[in-house]
Protein backbone atom coordinates (compact mmCIF):
# COMPACT_ATOMS: atom_id res chain seq x y z
CA UNK A 1 0.00 0.00 0.00
CA UNK A 2 0.86 3.37 -0.46
CA UNK A 3 3.62 4.84 2.50
CA UNK A 4 1.20 7.30 3.35
CA UNK A 5 -1.79 5.71 3.23
CA UNK A 6 -3.58 6.17 6.94
CA UNK A 7 -4.08 2.42 8.23
CA UNK A 8 -7.21 3.04 9.50
CA UNK A 9 -8.70 3.87 5.75
CA UNK A 10 -8.88 0.12 4.84
CA UNK A 11 -12.35 -1.88 4.18
CA UNK A 12 -11.48 -4.56 6.99
CA UNK A 13 -13.73 -3.65 9.64
CA UNK A 14 -11.10 -4.38 12.55
CA UNK A 15 -7.79 -3.69 13.33
CA UNK A 16 -5.60 -5.05 15.25
CA UNK A 17 -2.79 -2.56 16.44
CA UNK A 18 0.79 -3.61 17.25
CA UNK A 19 4.06 -1.95 18.42
CA UNK A 20 6.11 -0.65 15.38
CA UNK A 21 8.45 -3.37 13.66
CA UNK A 22 5.68 -5.76 15.23
CA UNK A 23 3.24 -5.65 12.01
CA UNK A 24 4.86 -8.88 10.42
CA UNK A 25 5.04 -10.94 13.36
CA UNK A 26 0.91 -10.21 14.16
CA UNK A 27 -0.34 -11.06 10.85
CA UNK A 28 1.75 -13.99 11.31
CA UNK A 29 -0.26 -14.89 14.72
CA UNK A 30 -3.65 -13.92 13.79
CA UNK A 31 -3.21 -15.56 10.20
CA UNK A 32 -2.31 -18.88 12.83
CA UNK A 33 -5.36 -17.91 14.41
CA UNK A 34 -7.62 -18.64 11.14
CA UNK A 35 -8.41 -14.74 10.91
CA UNK A 36 -8.33 -13.13 7.73
CA UNK A 37 -5.66 -10.79 8.20
CA UNK A 38 -3.49 -7.86 6.06
CA UNK A 39 -0.81 -6.23 7.58
CA UNK A 40 -0.65 -2.48 7.50
CA UNK A 41 1.26 0.16 9.04
CA UNK A 42 0.76 0.02 13.05
CA UNK A 43 -0.96 -3.56 13.19
CA UNK A 44 -3.09 -5.33 11.00
CA UNK A 45 -6.61 -5.30 9.55
CA UNK A 46 -8.67 -8.28 9.44
CA UNK A 47 -11.97 -9.26 8.97
CA UNK A 48 -15.02 -11.79 10.73
CA UNK A 49 -17.52 -11.06 12.90
CA UNK A 50 -18.02 -10.76 16.73
CA UNK A 51 -16.56 -14.27 16.95
CA UNK A 52 -13.64 -13.12 15.43
CA UNK A 53 -13.41 -9.86 17.17
CA UNK A 54 -13.68 -12.18 20.47
CA UNK A 55 -11.04 -14.05 19.50
CA UNK A 56 -8.53 -11.94 18.55
CA UNK A 57 -8.70 -9.94 21.70
CA UNK A 58 -8.78 -13.27 23.75
CA UNK A 59 -5.96 -15.04 21.81
CA UNK A 60 -3.36 -12.49 20.52
CA UNK A 61 -0.38 -12.13 22.46
CA UNK A 62 1.09 -9.55 20.09
CA UNK A 63 -1.78 -7.33 19.54
CA UNK A 64 -1.54 -4.16 21.70
CA UNK A 65 -5.37 -3.29 21.15
CA UNK A 66 -7.92 -4.13 18.61
CA UNK A 67 -10.39 -1.27 17.63
CA UNK A 68 -13.66 -1.73 15.93
CA UNK A 69 -14.53 0.33 12.89
CA UNK A 70 -17.78 2.67 13.74
CA UNK A 71 -18.12 5.54 10.99
CA UNK A 72 -16.22 6.91 8.19
CA UNK A 73 -16.60 9.90 6.30
CA UNK A 74 -15.68 12.84 4.68
CA UNK A 75 -15.68 15.83 6.44
CA UNK A 76 -14.36 19.55 5.44
CA UNK A 77 -16.36 22.07 7.94
CA UNK A 78 -17.30 22.29 11.05
CA UNK A 79 -21.02 21.98 10.09
CA UNK A 80 -20.72 18.93 8.00
CA UNK A 81 -18.29 17.12 10.37
CA UNK A 82 -21.25 17.85 13.30
CA UNK A 83 -23.98 16.68 10.56
CA UNK A 84 -21.98 13.44 10.00
CA UNK A 85 -21.16 12.76 13.97
CA UNK A 86 -24.58 12.98 14.68
CA UNK A 87 -25.53 9.90 12.53
CA UNK A 88 -22.90 7.79 13.77
CA UNK A 89 -24.22 4.93 16.73
CA UNK A 90 -22.39 5.75 19.39
CA UNK A 91 -25.11 4.85 21.86
CA UNK A 92 -24.01 1.40 20.87
CA UNK A 93 -20.34 1.43 23.00
CA UNK A 94 -21.11 3.43 25.81
CA UNK A 95 -20.39 2.29 29.21
CA UNK A 96 -22.17 2.24 32.11
CA UNK A 97 -22.32 6.16 33.07
CA UNK A 98 -21.24 6.88 29.22
CA UNK A 99 -18.19 7.67 30.13
CA UNK A 100 -16.08 8.13 27.03
CA UNK A 101 -12.37 9.44 25.69
CA UNK A 102 -11.11 10.68 22.10
CA UNK A 103 -7.80 9.43 20.32
CA UNK A 104 -7.49 12.18 18.14
CA UNK A 105 -5.07 12.94 14.89
CA UNK A 106 -4.98 14.73 12.50
CA UNK A 107 -3.42 15.53 9.18
CA UNK A 108 -3.47 17.20 6.02
CA UNK A 109 -6.89 18.11 6.05
CA UNK A 110 -8.65 21.04 6.46
CA UNK A 111 -10.41 20.64 9.64
CA UNK A 112 -7.01 19.80 11.45
CA UNK A 113 -7.51 21.27 15.24
CA UNK A 114 -7.49 18.38 17.22
CA UNK A 115 -9.88 19.88 20.27
CA UNK A 116 -11.49 21.54 17.84
CA UNK A 117 -12.99 18.33 16.25
CA UNK A 118 -13.31 17.10 19.80
CA UNK A 119 -15.84 19.37 21.02
CA UNK A 120 -17.95 18.79 17.97
CA UNK A 121 -17.79 15.02 18.26
CA UNK A 122 -18.35 15.23 22.12
CA UNK A 123 -22.17 17.06 21.80
CA UNK A 124 -22.39 14.49 19.68
CA UNK A 125 -22.24 11.67 22.00
CA UNK A 126 -24.01 14.08 24.75
CA UNK A 127 -27.16 13.75 22.60
CA UNK A 128 -27.09 9.81 23.55
CA UNK A 129 -25.79 10.37 27.08
CA UNK A 130 -21.93 10.06 26.56
CA UNK A 131 -20.45 12.20 28.54
CA UNK A 132 -16.16 12.90 28.94
CA UNK A 133 -13.98 10.73 31.15
CA UNK A 134 -13.64 12.37 34.67
CA UNK A 135 -10.12 12.66 35.69
CA UNK A 136 -11.37 10.49 38.63
CA UNK A 137 -12.22 7.52 36.80
CA UNK A 138 -10.52 3.94 38.62
CA UNK A 139 -8.90 2.09 35.57
CA UNK A 140 -7.64 0.12 38.35
CA UNK A 141 -11.15 -0.73 39.90
CA UNK A 142 -12.55 -1.68 36.62
CA UNK A 143 -14.24 1.65 35.62
CA UNK A 144 -13.65 2.78 32.13
CA UNK A 145 -14.65 5.39 29.51
CA UNK A 146 -14.92 3.72 25.71
CA UNK A 147 -12.15 4.80 24.11
CA UNK A 148 -12.45 5.82 20.29
CA UNK A 149 -9.73 6.61 18.09
CA UNK A 150 -10.29 9.20 15.42
CA UNK A 151 -7.94 9.71 12.41
CA UNK A 152 -8.42 12.06 9.45
CA UNK A 153 -6.41 11.87 6.79
CA UNK A 154 -6.98 14.60 3.68
CA UNK A 155 -10.95 14.95 5.12
CA UNK A 156 -11.13 11.70 5.49
CA UNK A 157 -12.81 10.75 9.30
CA UNK A 158 -12.26 7.25 10.12
CA UNK A 159 -14.06 6.63 14.06
CA UNK A 160 -13.44 3.35 15.56
CA UNK A 161 -13.85 1.93 19.01
CA UNK A 162 -11.70 0.34 21.10
CA UNK A 163 -13.29 -3.35 21.82
CA UNK A 164 -9.72 -3.94 24.20
CA UNK A 165 -10.01 -1.58 27.26
CA UNK A 166 -7.12 -2.37 29.28
CA UNK A 167 -3.96 -2.72 27.16
CA UNK A 168 -3.88 -5.97 25.81
CA UNK A 169 -0.24 -6.64 27.15
CA UNK A 170 -1.72 -6.05 30.47
CA UNK A 171 -1.99 -9.94 30.98
CA UNK A 172 -2.74 -9.23 34.58
CA UNK A 173 -0.23 -11.34 35.88
CA UNK A 174 2.88 -9.26 36.16
CA UNK A 175 2.69 -7.31 39.38
CA UNK A 176 5.97 -7.97 40.53
CA UNK A 177 9.09 -6.22 38.67
CA UNK A 178 12.05 -6.70 38.23
CA UNK A 179 14.57 -3.53 36.42
CA UNK A 180 13.67 -2.74 32.88
CA UNK A 181 10.79 -5.16 32.00
CA UNK A 182 9.50 -5.92 28.85
CA UNK A 183 5.86 -5.66 27.57
CA UNK A 184 3.98 -8.76 27.28
CA UNK A 185 3.20 -8.42 24.13
CA UNK A 186 7.32 -7.89 22.59
CA UNK A 187 8.26 -11.44 24.56
CA UNK A 188 5.54 -12.82 22.81
CA UNK A 189 6.49 -11.06 19.50
CA UNK A 190 10.54 -12.20 20.14
CA UNK A 191 9.57 -16.25 20.89
CA UNK A 192 7.31 -15.93 17.99
CA UNK A 193 9.96 -14.49 15.78
CA UNK A 194 12.91 -16.69 16.90
CA UNK A 195 11.01 -19.96 15.83
CA UNK A 196 10.66 -21.42 18.66
CA UNK A 197 8.65 -24.67 18.62
CA UNK A 198 6.85 -24.52 21.88
CA UNK A 199 8.67 -27.97 22.52
CA UNK A 200 12.54 -28.06 22.67
CA UNK A 201 14.01 -26.40 25.95
CA UNK A 202 13.58 -22.44 26.10
CA UNK A 203 16.42 -20.73 28.35
CA UNK A 204 16.57 -16.95 29.24
CA UNK A 205 19.64 -16.57 31.71
CA UNK A 206 18.57 -12.89 32.04
CA UNK A 207 14.99 -13.16 33.30
CA UNK A 208 14.05 -10.16 35.34
CA UNK A 209 10.45 -10.70 36.50
CA UNK A 210 10.15 -13.27 33.88
CA UNK A 211 7.93 -12.12 31.15
CA UNK A 212 9.72 -14.40 28.43
CA UNK A 213 9.23 -17.44 30.37
CA UNK A 214 6.05 -16.83 31.43
CA UNK A 215 4.72 -15.53 27.65
CA UNK A 216 6.66 -18.93 26.31
CA UNK A 217 5.18 -21.27 28.94
CA UNK A 218 1.52 -19.70 28.17
CA UNK A 219 2.60 -20.18 24.95
CA UNK A 220 3.27 -23.77 25.37
CA UNK A 221 0.41 -24.83 27.27
CA UNK A 222 -1.92 -22.47 24.59
CA UNK A 223 -3.22 -20.51 27.66
CA UNK A 224 -4.63 -17.71 25.18
CA UNK A 225 -2.95 -14.24 27.30
CA UNK A 226 -6.45 -13.18 28.38
CA UNK A 227 -6.91 -16.27 30.29
CA UNK A 228 -3.40 -16.45 32.04
CA UNK A 229 -4.83 -16.30 35.77
CA UNK A 230 -6.01 -19.51 38.06
CA UNK A 231 -8.68 -21.41 37.01
CA UNK A 232 -8.12 -19.99 33.62
CA UNK A 233 -10.89 -16.66 34.21
CA UNK A 234 -10.97 -14.44 31.72
CA UNK A 235 -9.98 -10.86 32.19
CA UNK A 236 -12.32 -7.90 30.92
CA UNK A 237 -12.78 -6.26 27.73
CA UNK A 238 -14.68 -3.48 26.85
CA UNK A 239 -16.61 -5.10 24.25
CA UNK A 240 -18.31 -6.74 27.13
CA UNK A 241 -20.32 -2.93 27.84
CA UNK A 242 -21.52 -2.95 24.16
CA UNK A 243 -25.15 -3.57 23.11
CA UNK A 244 -24.10 -5.93 20.78
CA UNK A 245 -22.16 -7.84 23.48
CA UNK A 246 -23.35 -12.16 22.82
CA UNK A 247 -22.37 -12.80 26.38
CA UNK A 248 -23.72 -17.26 24.69
CA UNK A 249 -20.93 -16.33 22.06
CA UNK A 250 -18.33 -14.74 24.80
CA UNK A 251 -19.15 -18.10 26.72
CA UNK A 252 -18.60 -20.50 24.33
CA UNK A 253 -15.11 -18.45 22.79
CA UNK A 254 -14.30 -18.71 26.12
CA UNK A 255 -14.94 -21.98 26.44
CA UNK A 256 -13.23 -23.65 23.58
CA UNK A 257 -10.28 -21.73 24.53
CA UNK A 258 -9.95 -23.63 27.95
CA UNK A 259 -10.49 -27.05 26.67
CA UNK A 260 -7.79 -26.85 24.26
CA UNK A 261 -5.01 -25.43 27.21
CA UNK A 262 -2.44 -28.22 28.04
CA UNK A 263 -1.62 -29.49 31.43
CA UNK A 264 1.87 -29.09 31.21
CA UNK A 265 4.49 -27.65 28.66
CA UNK A 266 6.48 -30.19 26.66
CA UNK A 267 9.74 -29.35 27.29
CA UNK A 268 11.76 -27.56 30.04
CA UNK A 269 11.46 -23.45 30.22
CA UNK A 270 14.78 -22.43 32.46
CA UNK A 271 13.76 -18.46 34.00
CA UNK A 272 17.27 -18.04 35.34
CA UNK A 273 18.83 -14.64 36.55
CA UNK A 274 21.86 -13.52 39.04
CA UNK A 275 19.50 -11.36 41.51
CA UNK A 276 17.09 -12.86 43.78
CA UNK A 277 14.53 -10.16 43.93
CA UNK A 278 14.35 -10.83 39.86
CA UNK A 279 13.60 -14.45 40.79
CA UNK A 280 11.50 -13.69 43.51
CA UNK A 281 9.26 -11.78 40.54
CA UNK A 282 9.66 -14.22 38.33
CA UNK A 283 8.09 -16.85 41.01
CA UNK A 284 5.02 -14.57 41.97
CA UNK A 285 3.92 -13.78 38.45
CA UNK A 286 4.31 -16.85 37.07
CA UNK A 287 2.18 -18.28 40.26
CA UNK A 288 -0.37 -15.59 39.23
CA UNK A 289 -0.43 -16.41 35.86
CA UNK A 290 -0.35 -20.08 36.58
CA UNK A 291 2.23 -21.51 34.82
CA UNK A 292 4.78 -21.35 37.90
CA UNK A 293 4.88 -25.58 37.69
CA UNK A 294 6.42 -25.19 34.21
CA UNK A 295 8.98 -23.23 34.83
CA UNK A 296 12.74 -24.17 36.66
CA UNK A 297 13.86 -20.94 37.66
CA UNK A 298 17.04 -20.56 39.64
CA UNK A 299 19.56 -17.64 41.03
CA UNK A 300 22.37 -18.03 39.04
CA UNK A 301 24.82 -16.32 36.88
CA UNK A 302 25.58 -16.17 33.05
CA UNK A 303 28.70 -17.93 33.89
CA UNK A 304 27.54 -20.63 35.64
CA UNK A 305 24.88 -21.73 32.95
CA UNK A 306 23.84 -25.30 32.94
CA UNK A 307 21.70 -26.11 30.15
CA UNK A 308 19.29 -28.79 29.58
CA UNK A 309 19.75 -31.39 27.04
CA UNK A 310 19.34 -29.73 23.77
CA UNK A 311 19.14 -28.51 21.53
CA UNK A 312 16.73 -25.24 22.31
CA UNK A 313 16.41 -21.86 22.34
CA UNK A 314 18.10 -19.09 24.06
CA UNK A 315 16.00 -16.37 24.39
CA UNK A 316 16.36 -13.02 26.29
CA UNK A 317 16.42 -9.50 26.89
CA UNK A 318 20.17 -8.82 28.25
CA UNK A 319 20.89 -5.21 29.74
CA UNK A 320 21.70 -2.76 27.86
CA UNK A 321 23.25 0.35 29.36
CA UNK A 322 22.85 3.44 28.13
CA UNK A 323 26.81 4.61 27.69
CA UNK A 324 29.13 1.61 26.82
CA UNK A 325 32.93 2.28 27.11
CA UNK A 326 35.88 0.24 26.40
CA UNK A 327 35.93 -2.12 29.17
CA UNK A 328 32.94 -1.57 30.16
CA UNK A 329 31.04 -4.21 32.32
CA UNK A 330 28.66 -4.94 29.81
CA UNK A 331 30.57 -5.54 27.00
CA UNK A 332 32.24 -8.59 29.34
CA UNK A 333 28.77 -9.60 29.85
CA UNK A 334 27.81 -9.78 26.03
CA UNK A 335 31.52 -12.05 25.18
CA UNK A 336 30.32 -14.07 28.48
CA UNK A 337 27.06 -14.57 26.61
CA UNK A 338 28.74 -15.83 23.55
CA UNK A 339 31.19 -17.87 25.20
CA UNK A 340 28.64 -19.47 27.29
CA UNK A 341 26.83 -19.98 23.86
CA UNK A 342 29.85 -21.57 21.74
CA UNK A 343 30.89 -23.70 25.01
CA UNK A 344 27.73 -24.89 26.20
CA UNK A 345 24.85 -24.49 23.90
CA UNK A 346 26.05 -26.44 20.73
CA UNK A 347 23.10 -26.64 17.66
CA UNK A 348 21.21 -24.25 19.78
CA UNK A 349 19.55 -20.89 18.52
CA UNK A 350 20.02 -17.52 20.35
CA UNK A 351 18.05 -14.63 20.32
CA UNK A 352 18.06 -11.54 22.01
CA UNK A 353 17.20 -7.67 21.76
CA UNK A 354 20.15 -5.36 21.20
CA UNK A 355 19.97 -1.61 21.35
CA UNK A 356 24.14 -1.71 20.99
CA UNK A 357 25.78 -2.67 17.95
CA UNK A 358 29.42 -2.65 19.71
CA UNK A 359 27.70 -4.69 22.49
CA UNK A 360 26.03 -7.40 20.12
CA UNK A 361 29.27 -7.53 18.22
CA UNK A 362 30.75 -9.04 21.24
CA UNK A 363 28.99 -12.06 21.40
CA UNK A 364 30.98 -13.36 18.14
CA UNK A 365 28.32 -15.42 16.78
CA UNK A 366 27.16 -14.83 12.82
CA UNK A 367 23.88 -12.91 13.51
CA UNK A 368 21.05 -11.91 11.18
CA UNK A 369 18.43 -8.94 12.74
CA UNK A 370 15.22 -10.14 12.27
CA UNK A 371 13.02 -6.92 13.42
CA UNK A 372 13.18 -3.43 14.30
CA UNK A 373 11.10 -2.02 16.97
CA UNK A 374 11.62 0.23 20.11
CA UNK A 375 11.81 -0.62 23.72
CA UNK A 376 11.23 1.57 26.86
CA UNK A 377 11.54 4.27 23.75
CA UNK A 378 14.90 3.38 22.74
CA UNK A 379 15.43 1.71 19.01
CA UNK A 380 16.11 -1.89 19.51
CA UNK A 381 16.53 -5.28 17.14
CA UNK A 382 16.16 -8.56 17.62
CA UNK A 383 19.29 -10.53 16.33
CA UNK A 384 19.10 -14.13 15.73
CA UNK A 385 22.31 -16.77 15.54
CA UNK A 386 22.47 -20.43 15.66
CA UNK A 387 25.48 -21.38 17.47
CA UNK A 388 27.56 -23.74 15.58
CA UNK A 389 28.04 -27.21 16.61
CA UNK A 390 31.56 -27.68 16.69
CA UNK A 391 33.30 -25.05 19.55
CA UNK A 392 34.47 -22.42 17.82
CA UNK A 393 37.34 -19.75 18.69
CA UNK A 394 35.99 -16.12 19.08
CA UNK A 395 39.01 -14.87 17.64
CA UNK A 396 39.05 -17.25 14.39
CA UNK A 397 35.13 -17.41 13.42
CA UNK A 398 34.53 -14.15 11.90
CA UNK A 399 32.93 -12.43 14.43
CA UNK A 400 29.22 -11.30 13.98
CA UNK A 401 27.36 -9.50 10.92
C1 LIG B 1 16.83 -6.00 31.01
S1 LIG B 1 16.64 -7.01 32.43
C2 LIG B 1 15.57 -8.28 31.85
C3 LIG B 1 14.14 -7.88 31.98
C4 LIG B 1 13.14 -8.98 31.68
N1 LIG B 1 13.11 -9.33 30.28
C5 LIG B 1 11.74 -8.61 32.19
O1 LIG B 1 10.80 -8.59 31.42
O2 LIG B 1 11.61 -8.32 33.38
C6 LIG B 1 18.20 -7.79 32.56
C7 LIG B 1 18.37 -8.75 33.74
O3 LIG B 1 19.68 -9.33 33.63
C8 LIG B 1 20.12 -9.64 34.93
N2 LIG B 1 21.60 -9.82 34.88
C9 LIG B 1 22.55 -8.87 34.69
N3 LIG B 1 23.77 -9.46 34.65
C10 LIG B 1 23.58 -10.80 34.84
C11 LIG B 1 24.46 -11.93 34.85
N4 LIG B 1 25.75 -11.80 34.72
N5 LIG B 1 23.90 -13.14 35.02
C12 LIG B 1 22.57 -13.30 35.14
N6 LIG B 1 21.71 -12.26 35.16
C13 LIG B 1 22.20 -11.03 34.98
C14 LIG B 1 19.65 -8.47 35.77
O4 LIG B 1 19.53 -8.86 37.13
C15 LIG B 1 18.30 -8.14 35.12
O5 LIG B 1 17.24 -8.76 35.82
Amino acid sequence: MPGDADPLVLHAPYFAIAAPGLEPVLTTELTALGLRAQATPGGAGFHGDLRELYEANLRSRVASRVLVRVAAFRATAFYELEKRARRVPWERFLPAGGAVAFRITARASRLYHEGAIEERLLEAVARVGGAPAPATLDEEEGERAQVFVVRVVRDHFVISADASGALLHRRGYRQAVAKAPLRETMAAAMLMASGWDLHSPLVDPFCGSGTIPIEAALMARRIPPGLASPGLEPRRFAFQHWADFDPVLWASVVERAQEGVQAAAPGPILALDRDAGAIAATRSNARRADVLVDLDTGMRPLSTLEAPAGPGWLVTNPPYGKRVGEASPLRDLYATLGRVARERLPGWKLAFLSADRRLEAQVWLKLREILRTTNGGLPVRLMVARVPLEPVDARTDGGSS
